[in-house]
């Protein structure tokens, strides 16, 4: 069950309430037959076939409502098979796009007649910022972006905890400007940046940024993100599941462009404001490398959701190569932490943030958020909080 589709929640969830349905439905019409036919048992193989396909009928019903949804109409035109040898330049045909008069503004359609496939991505270069701020001429501010020839549909905040990771950060901006404008978003990059020597504490740092990031706008869609992930394929799009957590990177190069494990819920995500406030947010109790996500994947199953995940074949990313990061060991409780998490999740989250904002800098390329979020505790390095 890894090539999950996208409307795979809805599915899941409709299922259920299928299931129940049927049950009921089947009780009831037995009655009714055996009340018209006077029969005694209609256990035969004509009311089953009858059964069969009265649920049959039901599913298709059920089916193609699900997939008129915006993003399910969308999916089905998709190739059954990406050639990704044949790859696009990300930047490819960008310019042609001129901004549209203010009068003609319409609306962006649904499937942006920007998006080529597969991207060709590779780290021979390290790109420097002038030269990424002259390919993305109508990036603003704090690194936010429009689309100049439509409204957009739809608003995504990408946030990337950092620190010291200067080369990563502008091979993902080189790739990411050019990959969402695309998609046709309206969206802003942040950069959260950790202060200090401390141990490196992924989690919490995108829960400030969050926090800091739903002060400037109404986002419809937090992206999760690692610097050190690039997309392979623009139709991977940057938007939200309304239902669902999304786990977008699910094929990484790293891992041979599988799923590591059933569970894996790292290296980029995608979740909605509501969705996050709902699991509260991440555990600010990680520090150290590794096990935030495992916890992470749980909460969204205590907070009474699933995950969806983003097709294999779309789902595709190239992770730039690194050595072990200073101050970033290998959280050495992590197994230990998340077999109790599900017993402090509603206490360590959003509702116990706390940090200090250093600085909010606008560049022009990303919005750089440097905060002071503590220290690992020292007696217990990783200590849980008790319930
Ligand atoms: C790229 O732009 C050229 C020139 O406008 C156009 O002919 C071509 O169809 C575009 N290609 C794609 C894939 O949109
Ligand atoms: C962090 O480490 C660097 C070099 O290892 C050092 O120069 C700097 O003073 C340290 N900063 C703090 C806040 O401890
Ligand atoms: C963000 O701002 C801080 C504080 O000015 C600075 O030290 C840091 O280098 C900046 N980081 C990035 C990635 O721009």
């Amino acid at each position: 069950m890894q090539m999950i589709h996208y409307s795979s929640c809805t599915a899941a969830k409709l299922y259920s309430l299928y299931k129940a349905l049927a049950k009921a439905f089947l009780c009831q019409t037995r009655c009714l037959f055996e009340r018209m036919f006077s029969v005694r048992t209609l256990e035969g193989p004509y009311f089953c076939f009858v059964m069969a396909c009265l649920q049959l009928l039901f599913l298709l019903l059920m089916y193609q409502r699900s997939s008129s949804s915006w993003s399910g109409a969308f999916m089905e035109k998709l190739p059954d098979k990406w050639d990704y040898s044949k790859l696009h330049d990300v930047y490819f045909n960008l310019s042609f796009f001129s901004p549209a008069s203010t009068e003609d503004l319409h609306h962006c359609p649904p499937k942006s007649p920007l998006l080529v496939g597969p991207i060709r991505v590779n780290f021979h270069n390290v790109p420097n910022m002038k030269r990424i701020i002259r390919k993305n001429p109508y990036v603003q501010r704090g690194g936010l972006y429009t689309p100049r020839h439509c409204v957009a549909q739809y608003k995504t905040a990408i946030l990337v905890p950092h620190r010291n990771r200067e080369t990563h950060l502008r091979h993902l901006l080189y790739f990411l400007h050019p990959f969402l404008q695309r998609q046709q978003l309206h969206y802003r990059i942040y950069v959260i940046n950790q202060a200090g020597n401390g141990t490196f504490n992924r989690a919490k740092l995108l829960n400030i940024g969050v926090r800091e990031a739903l002060k400037d706008d109404e986002w419809d869609c937090l992206f999760l993100h690692d610097v050190d992930l690039i997309p392979e394929n623009d139709y991977n799009l940057y938007v939200c599941d309304e239902l669902c957590p999304k786990h977008v990177s699910s094929a990484m190069n790293k891992f041979n462009y599988r799923l590591p494990y059933r569970t894996f819920f790292g290296g980029v995500t995608a979740v909605t404001p509501e969705q996050y406030l709902r699991m509260n947010g991440f555990p600010n109790s990680y520090w150290g490398w590794g096990g935030e996500d495992d916890e992470i994947a749980n909460r969204v199953n205590y907070a009474g959701m699933n995950i969806v995940r983003v097709p294999l074949d779309i789902g595709r990313y190239k992770m730039i190569k690194h050595g072990p990061d200073e101050g970033n060991n290998a959280n050495e409780k992590r197994f230990d932490m998340l077999t109790k998490s599900h017993k402090y999740w509603k206490v360590d989250g959003m509702n116990s943030l706390e940090y200090k904002c250093i600085s909010k800098q606008l560049t022009s390329l990303y919005t750089n958020i440097t905060a002071d979020i503590g220290e690992a505790p020292i007696e217990d390095k990783n200590s849980v909080p008790e319930s």
